[in-house]
């Protein structure tokens, strides 16, 4: 498989005309465009019928896979049974099931479950519970933390690039270092903090994991000072990390969980905000505070039933152990073929969520001598221009969305051995070639320049 043009499908055309031109005109610039048409579990086809090893899984909305049949059929079923896809004038059966099943899961005393659509609302919906529950206005996040992008998630957002076009946005929020406690105790201190909204690695920063105690640490200093711990599993949730939930491995539990993305087994829109019925009676306990949050299609018959069956699957196939047992081998195996790599400085992970970090590190003489110019060369483009290569090997996969030069392998839990061995060939095979940045540079300079003058064709 090699570079292909794509721009012979018809819905390219309409998407840069009338979705996001820019988007387009981007996936050009290094010939990444793909009109990607169907998958199924751990492969996704496009259009000329070549065949892709998923190494992305929708940025983590996809741990089923694609289309798991179990899911497909329960959708299936459900579309035959005159089901009500929502009942505001009444309890939906749908959403207390899951709701129930969420509470199992997840463990006492997160017992209450509001279930909305999207990542961004599931946080967003935490924060409101923290406000409400406190009476307090401050919100703390970290440097860093991406949480979604409406305008409250935004607020916490710790990428300013991302923030800056939107502001002013909501008053009262602090970054503080992720990992660092003693920061974290300085902005709690005034007590004037609602929440704390965090997530278990900064999954697009390139997973950095905090020191070992912070998460749960963290918590008891936000108990300390009044103030409530809003977990963000949206992407670590579901089995991602080698737990169903990040936090279970850390021997604590949240005051707020906010999921999203696999729960509903990557099909129907989902997202959940989990709390104990104590912190729900305080911010909605009364029948005239019963409605402060809701939206039209949270909670859905669709996308309730998709989550259950996910939850069911997720157990059914040992997936969660999966994640954990195939991710330390995949991340053994890594470590062990890119070892002594002079541009690869670290390889980490947990479960079947592991990061690449590209960059100088002590071996090669281009890095002892220029190590700026290295460094500045692999931030800006060598991950992307990794992705692209093993794109056209057949792997897909991306580098984290706030740092370029981490590689995220964020395969579907139902990855296995033979699937974990092509994904190490080929990472393997592409970083090999690069040695060094002149390589790079050549390489890149050389497909940048033929882009253009196809006037970056898709
Ligand atoms: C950790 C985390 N939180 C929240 C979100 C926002 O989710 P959504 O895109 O569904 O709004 C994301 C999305 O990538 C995420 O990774």
């Amino acid at each position: 498989m090699t570079e292909t043009n794509a721009r012979n499908h018809p819905a390219v055309e309409k998407y840069a005309q009338h979705v996001n031109p820019a988007f387009v005109k981007l996936l050009g610039v290094f010939g990444y465009g793909r009109a990607f048409t169907r998958g199924r579990d751990v492969w996704i086809w496009d259009h000329e019928d070549n065949k892709y090893l998923d190494a992305l899984s929708s940025f983590g909305a996809a741990n089923l896979g694609h289309n798991h049949p179990r899911i497909i059929a329960r959708l299936q079923r459900l579309l035959t049974e005159d089901a009500l896809n929502f009942v505001h004038v009444g309890p939906s059966i749908h959403q207390g099931e899951l709701a129930a099943r969420l509470a199992r899961a997840a463990g006492p005393p997160l017992e209450i479950a509001s279930i909305c659509n999207t990542g961004a609302e599931a946080v967003e919906a935490g924060m409101k519970i923290a406000r409400a529950a406190t009476g307090r206005s401050a919100f703390i996040s970290c440097e860093g933390g991406y949480h979604g992008t409406s305008l409250g998630t935004l607020s916490i957002m710790g990428e300013r690039r991302m923030r800056k076009p939107f502001e002013p946005l909501l008053a009262d929020c602090l970054l503080v270092p992720f990992g660092d406690l003693h920061s974290l105790e300085a902005a709690l201190k005034p007590k004037r903090a609602a929440a704390f909204v965090v997530d278990p690695g900064l999954c697009e920063a390139g997973l950095i994991t905090p020191p070992e105690g912070y998460l749960a640490e963290a918590q008891r200093l936000c108990s300390k000072y009044g103030t409530l711990m809003v977990l963000d599993e949206v992407q670590t949730g579901m089995g991602r990390t080698g737990s169903l939930f990040a936090f279970q491995a850390e021997g604590f539990t949240p005051d707020i969980l906010a999921l999203a993305k696999s729960l509903s087994g990557g099909i129907a829109p989902i997202g959940a905000t989990l709390t104990s019925a104590k912190i729900h009676h305080k911010a909605f306990g009364s029948m005239d505070q019963f409605d402060l949050h809701f939206t039209t299609f949270g909670g859905n018959a669709m996308s309730c039933a998709a989550a259950l069956e996910t939850l069911d699957v997720l157990e059914d196939e040992g997936l969660v152990t999966n994640s954990r047992e195939l991710g330390a081998r995949l991340l053994a195996d890594l470590r062990a073929r890119l070892d002594g790599h002079p541009l690869v400085r670290d390889v980490r992970g947990r479960g079947l969520f592991i990061a690449i970090e590209l960059g100088p590190t002590d071996a090669g003489w281009m890095n002892r001598l220029a190590p700026s110019l290295v460094s500045a060369v692999s931030k800006a483009m060598f991950g992307q221009w990794a992705a692209v290569k093993l794109l056209e090997r057949g792997v897909i996969c991306q580098p984290a969305t706030q740092h370029w030069d981490v590689l995220k392998i964020v395969p579907p839990l139902t990855f296995t051995q033979e699937h974990a061995d092509l994904l190490v060939n080929a990472v393997f095979d592409v970083l090999s070639e690069y040695q060094g940045v002149a390589p790079l540079i050549k390489d890149v300079t050389g497909r940048v320049g033929r882009q253009f003058l196809t006037g970056w064709s898709f």
